[in-house]
């Protein structure tokens, strides 16, 4: 009797769920998604898994990007638009950036770009970079992201989709358009300021969002990189060993965060408390799914489409300018394991508990730390409270909102002497109070069942089978799209000429600076004898940006003009502990979007227009230089501005001067005089007269006043009687 009731029930249970099903299946359509990315390396693999997938099963409506994280805005935007037009796809929308903001009184304004975390949000697209600054700059961090190693720019195809200013879709418009017309699963695997601001505007919409799946957090994980291993000498420092998050620069003062999340943390409890359905692959499936030495061999051996040639040679170049030996334990499946999971799922009509291929499943109950305890301190750190009567959006005085929030990297508040870092923001933390959401967690990554396999993860056939299958397949690469391109260096012939007073050009890559540059390109060589040119990233453009200084040299035909890559840092900016991050206190006087950082990183979407330069900014790299390892082109390695500045020295004849044209940040000609041999060496050659053309001195800013005591030591320096 008991065994009828029981399959009774089950059977009622599986009506239930076929009513549910067919509702979100549409009627036998294909399930709509949109994908919200960073664009790092392993974002594409998601994308590209998605895209691959049977398109009566499977629709990729449209991609969102965030540019609150690991990558910049120009430089992502392009990429996703060439890996579409490879996979013959520019009927997908793109939606970035926007330029609405959040005002004061808290109203979300309609078109709000996502550059920056809510918490942060003003009117405008500048901002501070209080969570941003976990993210390393430059090489391993957003300079190689933004260039993809420099791979993008070698393989992929050219459409005629880019970047333009005003006709650029923001990410909410397309997140308005395509959740408006219907039932949609959205995938989150960068930072979640997107979706949370979509939510927070369009709580009505709420009910056509069938579920989202979200890479990030960790719940119950224990981080396995940085341990000591069992025969270690005893002068082995465990770091970051057993954390459960991964911020990697950051556990001094914050061991929980993981990436995505501490990205936006109070983006992500608006996404988590929502009320839609939300299915978390964190750390603690990702860490179980390392990609290892077989799989990378595995990988190496299946490369029959382009997607999956591009997705080895990214891969294989992380590898091969990873920081430490540890690649093959501390780089994992995070966003391609997730797309797997979250397909896999969905194939059984996002069944109740979520059975799948890829991974094993539990429901825990979760909340996102945004503030730390003690609550209602109002310590000067939260601006939702700090300040105010009302506390911004109306949060609850004593609430979880209300406490400490992080300020930045070493926030003294975060930082226990002797221990390990308390903050919490970002954690996916496993809490019993009614802040509690409850939310279907991937735990661990399954095996793959065909034990004779040398791949271990059932996953791992299933990337490299879809990425490799012949249908929906990449249509060509840069050099098949291009057939008759060749990478010509072209210099021109200054035979006998007398040449001119030798200059280097030392500017951050804005459109002024261009247009300066061509004038120093058009001068005669007799006059002006441009010798280098060193850019300065920490002004107007982000390190990237570079490419189009090579390409525009390269349609003047001056590819003999070597080019340095200046620090990525203000003076004395970068962290002490892990000097690959550090603050950003006078880059937040810049905008990100409109007019700012967008419009310069795209030469106002005109870059792509340039002729292709063989030069590229490269991770390529070589022991000679402090890498942890040779790259396979060690040659091509990307020169740094000193480096440019000590050869040019060097060529000079007795007694010459050389002039140094400035017209950025004047960082790196403070660095060129702090170098004391360098400074001697001038000296005994020549001297240095130093134009320091110091921006508008304008007392409200903060970039200006770096530019200015950077110009003092210049200018004081060069009017020393030596
Ligand atoms: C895609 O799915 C449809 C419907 O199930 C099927 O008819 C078609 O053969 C599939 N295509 C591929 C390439 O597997
Ligand atoms: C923010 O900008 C919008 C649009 O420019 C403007 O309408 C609004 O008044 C501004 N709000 C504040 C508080 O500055
Ligand atoms: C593009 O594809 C062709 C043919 O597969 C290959 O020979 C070439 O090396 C590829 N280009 C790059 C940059 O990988
Ligand atoms: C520890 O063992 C590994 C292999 O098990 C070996 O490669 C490594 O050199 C050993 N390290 C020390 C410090 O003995
Ligand atoms: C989550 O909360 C629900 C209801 O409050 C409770 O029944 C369940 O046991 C909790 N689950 C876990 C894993 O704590
Ligand atoms: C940078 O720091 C060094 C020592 O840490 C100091 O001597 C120097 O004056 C600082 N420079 C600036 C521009 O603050
Ligand atoms: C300057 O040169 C000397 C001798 O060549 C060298 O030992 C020293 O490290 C150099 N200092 C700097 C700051 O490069």
């Amino acid at each position: 009797m008991l065994q009828r009731y029981l399959l009774a029930a089950v059977v009622l249970i599986n009506a239930l769920e076929l009513v549910r099903a067919n509702l979100y299946t549409d009627g036998g359509k294909p399930h709509r998604i949109l994908l919200d990315t960073d664009v790092d390396t392993d974002d594409f693999f998601a994308l590209l898994y998605l895209l691959k997938l049977n398109r009566s099963e499977f629709e990729l409506e449209a991609v969102t990007i965030n540019t609150n994280a690991w990558t910049d805005a120009g430089h992502a935007v392009n990429q996703i638009y060439d890996i579409l037009y490879m996979m013959d796809r520019d009927d997908i929308p793109v939606g970035m950036g926007g330029e609405g903001g959040i005002t004061e009184a808290g109203d979300v304004l309609p078109d709000v770009g996502g550059y920056l975390p809510i918490v942060e949000q003003g009117n405008a697209t500048a901002g501070g970079c209080r969570y941003r600054q976990a993210i390393p700059v430059g090489l391993g961090g957003r300079l190689d992201i933004d260039s993809n190693y420099g791979i993008r720019k070698a393989f992929l195809p050219q459409g005629s989709r880019r970047y333009s200013p005003f006709r650029q879709p923001t990410s909410q418009q397309v997140l308005n358009e395509k959740i408006s017309a219907g039932p949609i699963t959205i995938f989150i695997i960068g930072a979640h300021t997107n979706i949370g601001i979509f939510l927070m505007r369009n709580p009505h919409l709420k009910k056509n969002i069938q579920q989202i799946y979200v890479m990030g957090g960790g719940v119950r994980s224990k981080n396995p990189t940085g341990c000591c291993p069992n025969n270690a000498s005893s002068s082995c420092q465990p770091r970051q060993c057993g954390n459960p998050g991964n911020l990697f620069t950051d556990y001094t003062s914050n061991p929980y965060g993981e990436f995505n999340i501490f990205g936006d943390p109070f983006a992500a409890y608006q996404v988590f408390h929502s009320g839609i359905p939300v299915t978390l692959v964190p750390l603690d499936a990702t860490n179980t799914i390392p990609i290892n030495e077989n799989f990378f061999k595995a990988f190496e051996q299946n490369q029959h489409t382009y997607e999956a040639q591009y997705c080895f040679q990214s891969l294989k170049m992380a590898r091969d300018t990873w920081f430490d030996d540890q690649f093959y334990t501390s780089y994992f499946m995070w966003d391609s394991f997730t797309s797997g999971v979250a397909v896999s799922i969905m194939r059984t009509l996002h069944n109740q508990n979520g059975e799948n291929e890829f991974a094993e499943m539990e429901y825990m109950n979760i909340t996102v730390v945004t503030s730390n305890e003690p609550y209602g301190i109002n310590d000067g750190s939260n601006p939702f409270f700090d300040d105010r009567k009302v506390p911004k959006f109306n949060l609850e005085k004593e609430g979880v909102h209300s406490g400490h929030v992080q300020t930045g990297l070493r926030d003294p508040f975060c930082i226990v002497q002797n221990g390990r870092g308390r903050c919490k923001d970002g954690y996916t933390e496993e809490v019993t109070s009614s802040d509690a959401v409850r939310v279907l967690v991937a735990t661990r990554a399954k095996p793959n069942p065909d034990s004779n396999s040398i791949l271990d993860r059932a996953y791992f056939k299933s990337f490299l089978d879809v990425l490799n299958h012949p249908h929906q397949t990449g249509r060509f690469n840069f050099t098949m799209q291009f057939p008759h391109y060749k990478e010509v260096f072209y210099k021109p012939d200054l035979g006998t000429k007398r040449l001119g007073k030798p200059v280097v050009f030392d500017m951050d890559m804005s459109a002024g600076d261009f247009l300066a540059l061509f004038y120093l390109l058009k001068v005669p060589v007799e006059i002006i004898n441009l010798k280098a040119i060193i850019v300065s990233p920490i002004g107007w453009a982000n390190a990237a940006s570079i490419d189009i200084v090579y390409d525009l040299l390269h349609m003047m035909g001056r590819d003999d003009i070597p080019v340095g890559l200046g620090d990525v840092f203000a003076m004395n900016q970068s962290d002490p502990l892990f000097s690959a991050v550090g603050d950003c206190k006078y880059l937040k006087v810049i905008p990100h979007g409109n007019g700012g950082l967008l419009d310069s990183d795209t030469l106002y979407g005109l870059a792509r227009d340039l002729p292709r330069s063989p030069r590229r900014y490269t991770a390529e790299n070589s022991v000679k230089y402090g890498a942890p390892r040779d790259t396979d082109h060690p040659e091509l390695r990307q020169p740094l501005a000193l480096e440019i500045w000590e050869s040019i020295v060097r060529t000079l004849d007795p007694g010459s001067k050389i002039t140094i044209l400035t017209s950025g940040p004047l960082t790196s000609l403070a660095k060129i005089i702090q170098n004391e041999n360098n400074t001697r060496s001038v000296i005994q050659v020549s001297g240095l007269i130093c134009y320091c053309q110091v921006k508008k001195l304008a007392t409200d800013s903060a970039y200006d006043v770096s530019n200015f005591i950077a110009g003092c030591l210049c200018c004081r320096w060069t009017y020393q009687p030596w």
